[in-house]
């Protein structure tokens, strides 16, 4: 890593966290839109669309969607009209594209939304692609944040957003103590039986303690040439919404 934040695994010591992390997604793709939405209640969907309004303003042509998973994030985009005619997902899990794509097709939107295997950390992609670019719940997976943050930077056309949902740390009581405690125990409990993957919803919230929230991100956007950035806290701290311009 490029700086010194502990690195949390799913699974082992010993292995890349990269190869890690894609064979949890695997393991858990059949399992992840319906506990996604089952424990955040829905409220990830309210969420992803304050996010979405906010790229929405600028009418990004081209967007890209880095670690898109199972799509959710760049199909709530499509159905809000974020003014897209071409968007790309990205992600290194290949059971998680697999369940995006079926939505995909269901939906008819194969020729606007396509959804391909990529490193955010190596993107495929040519500089200044992209009129916008946006993330949830991927940054924290990452094994080198500063290189997906430069990568993503990098496809950016100058003068274009990142936006950027994720997980964070509520300081306010009683939000806190109440995140702790689902987090800790209600989720990793009903996680295991459902998603049959016994670390998974605990690498969860070990990964959103371990994360750079707030300002410490900022930091690393501001870091990896992003300006004007900006947060947006979300029911209490327990998500953010971060922004940056190329
Ligand atoms: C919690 S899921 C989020 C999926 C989706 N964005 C959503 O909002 O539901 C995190 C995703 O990040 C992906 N991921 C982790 N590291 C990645 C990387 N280096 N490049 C691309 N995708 C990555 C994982 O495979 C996983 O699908």
């Amino acid at each position: 890593m490029s700086t010194s934040v502990k690195e949390v695994k799913p699974y082992s010591e010993a292995e890349e966290k990269k190869e890690q992390v894609a064979r949890m997604f695997n393991n858990i793709s059949g399992s992840y839109d319906f506990l996604n939405h089952f424990f955040s209640l829905g409220i990830d969907i309210l969420w992803r669309k304050k996010a979405i309004r906010i790229l929405r303003k600028e009418s990004p042509k081209t967007l890209l969607d880095v670690a898109t998973g199972t799509g959710d994030f760049a199909l709530e985009a499509l159905r809000m009209n974020v003014g897209a005619t071409k968007i790309i997902g990205v992600d290194i899990s290949e059971g998680m594209l697999e369940v995006g794509r079926k939505k995909v097709i269901a939906k008819g939107l194969e020729n606007i939304l396509e959804l391909k295997l990529g490193d955010s950390e190596n993107l495929p992609f040519e500089k200044e692609t992209f009129d916008g670019c946006m993330v949830a719940f991927g940054v924290r997976n990452f094994q080198d944040l500063d290189k997906g943050l430069t990568e993503m930077n990098r496809v950016l056309k100058p003068g274009s957003l990142c936006v950027v949902l994720e997980f964070s740390q509520p300081t306010v009581f009683p939000v806190k103590q109440l995140f702790k405690f689902y987090f800790k125990y209600i989720m990793p409990t009903i996680g295991r039986l459902v998603s049959k993957d016994r670390r998974a919803y605990e690498y969860l919230p070990e990964s959103v303690e371990a994360f750079p929230s707030g300002m410490k991100f900022i930091s690393r956007m501001e870091k990896a040439g992003y300006r004007e950035c900006q947060i947006i806290s979300l029911s209490g701290g327990i998500a953010s919404i971060y922004i940056g311009r190329k």
